[in-house]
């Protein structure tokens, strides 16, 4: 089976693996390069050629996960990104970077759900999995009976007046200093009108932050089940893989 290509684009940095995409498992060390500033389409481009080609051995098609709404290849929103990508054939970029390579884009958090739900925390969960990321943004990934509800975008929920992603983002609890206690209120209150809208059974909780869950899992107190992401930092890059393996096949 050809190793498959994944990335995952966030705030700081992009990363990159070479994965298995049966088995998702990652073939060798995670690399990354650093997002660049302002994300503007071509300055990505370039960063993602400079990445990709680090990966010689990964033959099958790429896969990226990015962090806006992506439908059939296009991405629709740009929060945390320059405003060109919004209508932009991110898809065709990153054949660009690829050098024609067949390349598929996803949701960041939907690529992270998919991976935790075949390989991760989800894995053999029938019910509704709600996979919520904590980053620069908060993206979100739901789930009934394994099968995705893509680009549900949940941190644009507005809790009190506020977008949830401005209120309780790891990177909101970097800028405000926000010790766990503090942050996690936040996320608890997060987390609940999310519970009161799709009641899942589970929630997932993903992104870098949740490297760090022993330190403050005991302070969130959801309805349901809550557990950190099986996966963790590496669940986009799997996901992204995953993704773009069975795409291509389709
Ligand atoms: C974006 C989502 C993304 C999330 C996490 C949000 O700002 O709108 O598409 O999934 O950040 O990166």
């Amino acid at each position: 089976m050809a190793l498959t290509l994944g990335l995952d684009l966030g705030g700081s940095s992009i990363k990159a693996g070479a994965v298995d995409p049966v088995t998702g498992q990652l073939v060798g060390p995670l690399d990354s390069i650093p997002t660049p500033v302002g994300a503007t389409v071509a300055d990505t481009q370039v960063a993602l050629t400079e990445l990709i080609a680090r990966f010689p051995q990964c033959t099958g098609p790429v896969g990226l996960a990015f962090p806006s709404v992506v439908v059939r290849g296009i991405t629709y929103s740009a929060s945390n990104i320059d405003k060109g990508w919004i209508g932009c054939d991110a898809a065709a970029v990153l054949r660009a970077a690829s050098g024609g390579r067949p390349s598929f884009v996803v949701n960041d958090a939907d690529a992270a759900g998919v991976a935790e739900m075949r390989f991760g925390a989800g894995r053999g969960e029938k019910d509704c999995v709600m996979m919520v990321t904590f980053g620069t943004g908060i993206g979100s990934a739901l789930f009934l009976n394994g099968q995705l509800w893509p680009n549900t975008e949940l941190g644009h929920l507005e809790i009190d007046g506020i977008e949830a992603e401005h209120y309780a983002s790891a990177r909101v609890r970097t800028v405000e200093k926000l010790d766990w206690p503090a942050w996690c209120e936040r996320v608890n209150k997060v987390l609940d009108r999310y519970h009161s809208l799709f009641w899942p059974d589970l929630f997932i909780v993903g992104g870098g932050v949740s490297e760090r869950f022993e330190e403050y899992g005991s302070l969130l107190h959801t309805k349901v089940r809550i557990v950190p992401a099986g996966l963790r930092q590496a669940a986009g890059v799997v996901g992204a893989a995953m993704y773009a393996h069975e795409n291509a096949a389709n």
